[in-house]
């Protein structure tokens, strides 16, 4: 029953901090602080803190989704179901965001109205290895310096210079993630990112992120795990898919993301970027895996390498729908 009480302080507390507060750069509680800033008590208690770090909630994901979660009220950006939700009039992004358009980081527990079928897990805070961290091979688990995954991980809930507040240290890896977006009247439906948005990556999977010509096919640069996909190159697809983009399950056109693709209008159609969220959303997606991309070959392989109907590998297209989109073999 206490408890019951106390959840309902902190929701109207949270929802006047977000009423009262104006739009910043960084958006809601988070950054732009002045001398006598109501924010801190929107996350944090001084003495009597239900979870480490003097966190005003059981666990960070629960104190973040106080917020940002279903049936949160001090932020419209709903990210446990991708969904932008017009329920807080007074916080940055309603006037340029459709209400219920998709987030374009996906979701943590559906998205685009179907259960994920793969998430960075921030639920469990128990994941503590990544694919190809700084010093490992793709395909290899290392293991992070920061403790288990979590929002924080990759976000800082203070602010921070980069775009959406991404961390500017993650394991020891500088990020710099230019900041494109529309400053106060943010956009959460589109592309604001800039060309550098596969650094955003680089803290936990630096091995991935190679742009070397012929790191598909020439054995003399493939190091750190074999062959793979190049990316932050520039693609002639680009204008072509910006405009049509892919049909997918229920009648929903993928438009593939480039990088820079919203941020003016006078690039030309080769200043298009492939980038890490080309194939992939971030927070997790909803794609169905079925026949190969079930499996392999084999079809019974699993991770690193093979998606399977209960790991989409946070791709955004059903199945290889992301290859399909460019090379349409
Ligand atoms: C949106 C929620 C949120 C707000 C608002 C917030 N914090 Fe935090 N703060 C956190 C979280 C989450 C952590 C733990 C991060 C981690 O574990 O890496 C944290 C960690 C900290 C830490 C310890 C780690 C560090 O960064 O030094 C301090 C000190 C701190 N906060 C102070 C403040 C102060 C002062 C304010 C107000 C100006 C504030 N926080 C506002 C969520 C918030
Ligand atoms: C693996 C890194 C990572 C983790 C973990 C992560 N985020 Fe994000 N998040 C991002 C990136 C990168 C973007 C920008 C995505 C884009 O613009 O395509 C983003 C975008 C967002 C946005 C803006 C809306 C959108 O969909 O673009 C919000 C709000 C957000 N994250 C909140 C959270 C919360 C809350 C958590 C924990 C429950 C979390 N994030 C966990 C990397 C992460
Ligand atoms: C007290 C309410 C509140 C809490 C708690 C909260 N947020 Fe937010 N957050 C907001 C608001 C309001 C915005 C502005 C956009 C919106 O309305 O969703 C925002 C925006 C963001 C953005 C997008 C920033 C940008 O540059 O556009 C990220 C990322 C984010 N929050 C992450 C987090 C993380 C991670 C946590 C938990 C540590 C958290 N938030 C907890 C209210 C909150
Ligand atoms: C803070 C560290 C961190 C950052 C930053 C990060 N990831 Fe991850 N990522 C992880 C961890 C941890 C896992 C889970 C590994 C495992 O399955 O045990 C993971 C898994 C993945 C997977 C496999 C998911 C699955 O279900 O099989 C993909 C794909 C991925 N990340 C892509 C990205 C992309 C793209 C970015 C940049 C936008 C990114 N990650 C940024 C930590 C991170
Ligand atoms: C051309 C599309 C494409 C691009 C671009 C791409 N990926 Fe992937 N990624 C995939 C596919 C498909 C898989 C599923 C496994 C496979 O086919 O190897 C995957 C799997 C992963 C995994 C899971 C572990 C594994 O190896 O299977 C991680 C981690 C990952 N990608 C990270 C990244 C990062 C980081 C970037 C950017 C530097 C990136 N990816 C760019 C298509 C892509
Ligand atoms: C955004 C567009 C785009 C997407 C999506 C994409 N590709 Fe590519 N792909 C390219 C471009 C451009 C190159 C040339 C890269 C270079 O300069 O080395 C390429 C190179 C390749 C090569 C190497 C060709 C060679 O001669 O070395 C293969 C194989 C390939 N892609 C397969 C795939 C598969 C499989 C997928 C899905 C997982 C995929 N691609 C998704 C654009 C794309």
């Amino acid at each position: 029953m206490l408890q019951k009480i106390l959840i309902v302080c902190a929701a109207a507390f949270f929802l006047t901090i977000a009423i009262t507060s104006i739009a910043k750069a960084n958006g809601g509680p988070h950054g732009d602080y002045t001398t006598t800033t109501d924010a801190c008590a929107g996350c944090h208690r001084a003495h009597t803190a239900p979870a480490a770090k003097l966190l005003a909630a059981t666990s960070q994901y629960d104190l973040c989704m106080t917020c940002h979660g279903s049936s949160g009220t001090g932020a419209n950006t709903n990210v446990n179901d991708g969904k932008y939700m017009a329920r807080n009039p007074n916080v940055n992004g309603t006037t340029s965001t459709a209400v219920n358009a998709d987030l374009i980081a996906g979701g943590f527990t559906t998205y685009k109205g179907s259960p994920v079928t793969s998430r960075h897990d921030v639920i469990s805070e128990t994941i503590t290895s990544a694919w190809g961290i700084s010093g490992t091979n793709r395909g290899a688990l290392g293991t992070m310096s920061g403790g288990a995954l979590r929002c924080s991980s990759c976000h800082n809930p203070h602010g921070s210079p980069n775009y959406r507040m991404m961390n500017t240290t993650i394991n020891s890896v500088a990020i710099s993630v230019t900041l494109t977006d529309e400053g106060s009247a943010k956009n959460y439906g589109a592309e604001h990112w800039s060309a550098d948005i596969s650094t955003a990556c680089d803290g936990c999977h630096k091995s991935y992120h190679v742009t070397s010509s012929g790191s598909a096919s020439d054995p003399a640069v493939a190091v750190n795990g074999g062959f793979t996909h190049r990316v932050d190159r520039t693609t002639s697809k680009a204008s072509y898919l910006a405009t049509t983009g892919i049909s997918m399950r229920g009648g929903v056109t993928v438009t593939l993301p480039f990088a820079s693709q919203y941020v003016t209008s006078t690039l030309t159609a080769d200043d298009k970027m492939i980038v890490c969220e080309t194939c992939h959303l971030v927070h997790g997606s909803s794609s169905l895996m079925s026949g190969f991309a079930n499996g392999g070959p084999t079809l019974s392989g699993v991770q690193p390498g093979n998606t399977t109907s209960g790991d989409s590998a946070l791709l955004r297209a059903d199945n290889r729908g992301v290859c399909e989109a460019c090379h349409q073999k």
